[in-house]
């Protein structure tokens, strides 16, 4: 079904999505304090696949001119990345020149290459001074990063026009504070939703600074602020009991509802909140709370969408850390796997979410801000001229996500755009160089010079004419 439409608007954009941290490098440059990714890096190097630490990125802080060039030539029109609160503010929480020139080059450099920046905030690099002093669990950290976003806004408000204030808002709460997976490897469920609170406030913080800045004439007046997430469509299995049920409504509530709601009704989900609190989780909600959430409503949204969510009724009610637990995976007998990464390759996913976003919440325009696909770095086979041969699994990839995609708009989706996550190879956390997402080859053994990979050409086809074949 999904392959009856193959053409997509003709102001359907197409883009690259990237990080700061995954990116720059030049992590001790430019006066550019220890976030919380040189921190890990610091602590322990053994973490990171091949020892491969935060410190060099992609060598795009070097690169980005060229790099912006490739992209256009690509016939990409717009970028997104993310300002590293740790380059762009020094210990003080004041503006730091150097940093803020940086960046102030490389939106230069866009422009001049015929891209547009997207510039989203926070992308799971928190300074490591403020993850001391309690992180996102503490207020004064919630009110450091509305300062951070002011400043940026005041700084930069005349030449980005996208901005975004968080990367995938659910991340750091899971990985660090519940699944125990990244730095500092805590399982606390509460902990995890008083962080997801802290974020939530410190979004809502940053659009009323937003518009302020805006109603004053320092933020362009066709500037437009959103929040991009990764969105996990939720499946059970087949003929579920109401337990399977309640596992896929709580794990929706946290993983997609709370932040569709956030950012639409200006309002944290209420049965979600209350299913919490039976089970004892509290947030750390202070009079005055439920007015700075209603600032929260955004302009547009992004939907980055690697993998779907499956779920069933939870075997106990409470994991071995004495957590509570609302639900258990299910695993899909017809699932099919990227190996490389361990995430399901569901493509329909896209389009039912997409769906679900046109039925509950008609109003919001958004876009697919990150989509891709990974494959070890040893798997990816190279041509006798040396070019990587990556196209019999990145086009089917990403074809059969654009064809989904490409129905949804037709059944009155309103998708805008589509942002390719790591165009060109970069950092990847503690997987590190492990799984290349790129079009572009970035060679290590090289240097970090960049090769066109073998699917490069049909990237450029299809984004010229916006034919998905
Ligand atoms: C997403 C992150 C992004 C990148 C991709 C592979 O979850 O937003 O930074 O690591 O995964």
């Amino acid at each position: 079904m999904s392959d009856q439409i193959t053409k997509l608007p003709d102001d359907f954009f197409f883009g690259a999505a990237m990080s700061g941290p995954q990116t720059e490098g030049m992590w001790q440059g430019m006066g550019k304090l220890e976030n919380m990714w040189d921190l890990w890096s610091n602590t322990d190097i053994r973490a990171f696949y091949n020892r491969v630490g935060s410190y060099a990125g992609n060598d795009m802080g070097a690169r980005y001119a060229e790099d912006f060039k490739m992209l256009h030539e690509l016939g990409l029109s717009s970028v997104r990345t993310s300002f590293q609160w740790s380059r762009l503010l020094d210990a003080n929480g004041k503006l730091n020149r150097e940093g803020a020139d940086f960046y102030h080059k490389m939106l230069a450099a866009a422009k001049e290459a015929g891209i547009e920046l997207f510039v989203n905030l926070y992308h799971f690099d928190m300074p490591a001074y403020l993850f001391r002093r309690g992180g996102w669990e503490n207020r004064e950290v919630v009110e450091a990063y509305a300062t951070y976003a002011r400043t940026a806004f005041e700084e930069f408000g005349q030449e980005v026009t996208y901005w975004f204030t968080f990367n995938e808002p659910i991340v750091e709460p899971e990985q660090r504070y519940e699944h125990a997976n990244w730095y500092p490897f805590i399982h606390d469920y509460a902990r995890a939703r008083n962080v997801q609170y802290g974020i939530s406030l410190a979004h809502a913080l940053a659009v009323d600074a937003f518009r302020t800045l805006q109603a004053s004439g320092a933020v362009r007046a066709d500037a437009k602020i959103g929040l991009i997430n990764c969105f996990t469509p939720p499946y059970t299995r087949e003929n579920p009991t109401p337990a399977d049920l309640e596992a896929v409504r709580m794990t929706d509530g946290i993983h997609n509802r709370w932040w569709l709601d956030l950012v639409t009704k200006g309002a944290l989900p209420t049965d979600v909140i209350e299913t919490l609190a039976q089970r004892g989780v509290t947030l750390p909600v202070r009079a005055g709370d439920e007015a700075i959430l209603a600032r929260g409503v955004v302009d547009w949204l992004g939907f980055n969408y690697y993998q779907p969510v499956r779920v069933q009724a939870p075997a106990a009610d409470t994991d071995e850390f004495g957590n509570p637990c609302f639900a258990d995976p299910y695993k899909w007998p017809e699932a099919v796997m990227n190996e490389s990464r361990g995430w399901e390759i569901y493509p329909r996913g896209i389009y039912d979410f997409a769906m679900k976003m046109t039925r509950d919440y008609p109003q919001l325009e958004w876009f697919v801000s990150e989509n891709g696909i990974g494959i070890e770095e040893h798997n990816a086979a190279r041509d006798a001229n040396g070019c990587i041969q990556d196209a019999s699994y990145r086009v089917p990839f990403v074809r059969d996500h654009l064809r989904w995609v490409a129905r949804a708009i037709d059944e009155g989706a309103k998708c805008r755009g589509y942002h390719y996550w790591g165009v060109i190879d970069c950092w990847s956390w503690n997987n590190a160089y492990k799984n290349r997402y790129g079009f572009i080859e970035v060679n290590l053994q090289d240097n970090y010079n960049r090769h066109l990979k073998e699917s490069a050409e049909w990237l450029r086809k299809v984004a010229t004419t916006h034919v998905i074949d």
